[in-house]
């Protein structure tokens, strides 16, 4: 329904945006620049029960949003702590005009009332007043039977996804921008039906290793084999350590709470004797004394660094340089494809920043990366690897993420460029300068795959050629019609320390049709015993992949 809304509209929101970029001037700073005149419009409904709003934005807004606001992959989520702030005029006219060029739609056609309805309930999502408007999550309704045609290779689709299945996309496989039209196809997320479990390659198995997490995300190995989870919506951090005779944890512990939305974690200095316990919190690097077997953080957390925080992506890896000496911190864009040379919010994003350890020195390591959401040293050269997330609106298969070597002051292309020296429809003209510049990554993923944490297999207990071979979490599509990605791949590299583009669908089954999903890997790590482990933001569980043999 909302799909077919989009098409009808294509010429009058691209009216509305003209529009908007003519009255640029009259903008302030503030929510979106809305303008003045928009902070003071009056709310006809004011007052009114939000909950009026509840259908039109579970039809229209919930697919991108998420059916709580919770937002989903690169899609804000409507929290109470940013919108609460906003007036209800400003609100009106952002969702009356859209941003296009982000990933929203303009809803001018919407009826004005149907607008204020929404905006009422936009506000109060989070309150008790409208939660029983949001689905139950156990809502088994059909979901929308998928009546495309099988994919062009080597692009794919959930259906096709299958362990084993090895893929390999290369520069000339990319379709020209706008070949398709941009879906907002965001994961309804359920539960996970009673038949469904991930599926992985002959050889290897999938166990339950811990259930009932809130919001799992970055999980990384200490030295002494701790597992240290980052519950990002809570705002903690949980360890997890051993594995019992039924397959789960020894022990479960809060190390960490009260921080801002952690992601990254990494152990300072490296090595078998950490002292510190690395964070990086939306808006900057802290840090807490640690040593081997620690439970509970020490102290509260010591402010090293500040980051931007603000809007747009929010996760912020972080990893030492192998000798100590440096700290690599990743900072997502603000925005879908915004020019940083005209949009102070872009200053310092779209990088990946270096400090000293301390915090101090703080210089782009390397830049144009939209959104490197997962950092891994590769501890054999040294070498700092990311796992990106590229860029929204060209369409189905544009523009790949990525995962690759980070060269020290390379360029990877945005907002101005893609790789292939692709100039971005968005930005025609500009920077002529950097069209050679642009870096083809090690490895092209699928296109809107979201590849979020990457890890380097360092066990023992995968067969010989699994060793040093990367896995990546894919959290899984909304930009595109048929949903792709919502996965673990493997990249194997031949023990030669490099990746040859080709990558592999290893953990799959995630997806139950083009609405419905019921788990979305985020975090990837091995354990000490060498099996594998998957943290899941989609079933707020974390998952254990052991080798039983049998396999090839
Ligand atoms: C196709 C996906 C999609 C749909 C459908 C959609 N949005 Fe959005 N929305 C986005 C994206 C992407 C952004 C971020 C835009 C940016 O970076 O400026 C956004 C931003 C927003 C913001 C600003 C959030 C912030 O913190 O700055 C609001 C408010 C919003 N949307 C409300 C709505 C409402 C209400 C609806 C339904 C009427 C809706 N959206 C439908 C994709 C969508």
């Amino acid at each position: 329904m909302a799909k077919g809304l989009f098409n009808s509209l294509r010429l009058l929101v691209i009216f509305v945006v003209a529009l908007s970029a003519s009255l640029s001037q009259a903008q302030n700073a503030g929510f979106h620049n809305a303008p003045a005149s928009a902070k003071a419009a009056k709310n006809p409904l004011a007052g009114q029960n939000p909950a009026a709003g509840g259908p039109s934005y579970q039809q229209l807004c919930a697919s991108c949003h998420g059916d709580k606001g919770q937002g989903s992959g690169n899609i804000p989520a409507l929290k109470k702590d940013r919108l609460g702030a906003v007036s209800s005029g400003e609100l009106f006219w952002f969702i009356t005009k859209g941003d296009l060029s982000n990933g929203m739609p303009s809803w001018a056609q919407l009826p004005e009332t149907q607008r204020w309805q929404i905006v009422n309930y936009v506000k109060a999502l989070g309150s008790a007043q409208v939660a029983n408007a949001a689905p139950k999550s156990s809502d088994s309704s059909a979901g929308a039977k998928v009546d495309a045609p099988p994919p062009t290779p080597p692009f794919t689709d959930f259906r096709y996804e299958k362990p084993g299945t090895v893929r390999k996309i290369t520069l000339k496989d990319l379709p020209p921008p706008f070949q398709s039209k941009s879906a907002g196809n965001g994961p309804k997320v359920v539960a996970r039906p009673p038949n469904a479990w991930p599926q992985v390659p002959a050889g290897f198995k999938v166990d339950l290793y811990a259930d009932g997490l809130d919001n799992p995300r970055l999980i990384r190995r200490a030295p002494n084999g701790d597992l240290f989870v980052a519950q990002t919506d809570a705002n903690s951090i949980k360890i997890f350590r051993g594995i019992n005779s039924q397959g789960k944890p020894e022990l479960i512990s809060e190390y960490a709470t009260g921080l801002k939305e952690p992601f990254g974690i990494a152990f300072y200095p490296p090595g078998p004797n950490p002292q510190w316990v690395y964070i990086g919190n939306i808006n900057s690097v802290v840090r807490i004394p640690y040593q081997n077997g620690d439970l509970k953080a020490r102290t509260k957390p010591q402010h090293i660094a500040d980051l931007p925080g603000g809007g747009g992506h929010t996760t912020r890896d972080v990893q030492f340089s192998l000798d100590g000496k440096k700290m690599w911190v990743s900072v997502g864009s603000a925005s879908n494809v915004d020019d940083p040379d005209t949009t102070p919010d872009e200053k310092l994003r779209a990088d990946i920043l270096e400090f000293n350890p301390d915090g101090s020195g703080m210089r782009i390591y390397a830049y144009g990366i939209r959104n490197a959401v997962g950092l891994a040293v590769d501890q054999k050269t040294g070498e700092l690897w990311c796992s990106v997330n590229e860029r929204d609106g060209l369409g189905d298969n544009l523009v790949p993420d990525y995962i690759t070597h980070v060269q020290d002051g390379g360029f990877y292309g945005w907002p101005w460029w893609y790789m292939g020296g692709h100039q971005d429809p968005r930005h025609p003209g500009k920077r002529p300068e950097l069209k050679d510049k642009v870096i083809t990554p090690d490895v092209i993923l699928h296109p809107h795959n979201a590849s979020l944490q990457l890890t380097f297999y360092d066990g023992k207990q995968f067969p010989a050629e699994y060793h040093d071979d990367i896995f990546a979490a894919e959290h899984g599509s909304w930009n595109r019609g048929v949903r792709v990605g919502y996965e673990l791949i493997r990249i194997p590299r031949h023990q030669s320390g490099r990746a040859s583009g080709e990558y592999e669908d290893f953990m799959t089954g995630f997806v139950i049709d083009n609405t419905r999903v019921w788990g979305r890997p985020v975090g990837v790590a091995p354990a000490a015993d060498g099996s594998l482990m998957v943290t899941d933001d989609g079933s707020n569980s974390i998952w254990r992949i052991t080798y039983v043999g049998g396999g090839k």
